[in-house]
């Protein structure tokens, strides 16, 4: 039976991560980034676990009542099997529990199974920022009201 675990991410998964978003994910973030938000008080670094195999994860700040989402990734090898849903699920139920009012995001305009999965989550788009991403990409601005 398929056992799943959310936890938190720990200095020893950095390297494990780094891997996942370098091979998964188009908007590559530098191991120091990752280090940096286990620093970071204000940041909720959650790894997804799949019998022990990390899976995928996500990362959010919570600022009083307003959380952003930065990044959610799921690794190449176990993509379209809802744990990218699951993950944002469970964060969402966090983030309800916690009280947060409104959730942002932001996401590349042509990144199209990241924005239907926060379209499906209630997520609308309020804003864009041109040229946004180092590839010029423009990005749309999402939020949520909880
Ligand atoms: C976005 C991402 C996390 C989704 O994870 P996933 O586990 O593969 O997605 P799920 O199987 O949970 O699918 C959830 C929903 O996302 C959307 N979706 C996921 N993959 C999709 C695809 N290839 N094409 C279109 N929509 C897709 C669908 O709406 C899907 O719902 P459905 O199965 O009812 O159609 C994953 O594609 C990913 O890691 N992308 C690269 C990293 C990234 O760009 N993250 C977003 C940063 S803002």
């Amino acid at each position: 039976m398929e056992n799943r675990e959310i936890k938190n991410c720990t200095i020893e998964n950095i390297d494990n991560i780094y891997e996942i978003d370098k091979t998964s994910s188009s908007y590559n973030w530098k191991k120091n980034m990752f280090i940096d938000e286990l620093k970071n008080k204000n940041s909720f670094f959650k790894v997804l676990y799949i019998n022990d195999i990390i899976v995928g994860y996500i990362i959010y700040h919570i600022i009083i009542d307003e959380a952003e989402i930065l990044n959610i990734v799921i690794d190449n090898k176990y993509k379209r099997q809802a744990f990218g849903k699951y993950l944002l699920e469970q964060a969402l139920k966090t983030l309800s529990e916690k009280n947060i009012k409104t959730i942002f995001l932001e996401v590349g305009e042509k990144n199209i199974p990241a924005i239907n999965l926060y379209l499906q989550f209630g997520f609308k788009e309020y804003n864009k920022r041109i040229n946004y991403y180092k590839n010029k990409e423009t990005a749309i601005l999402m939020k949520k009201i909880l």
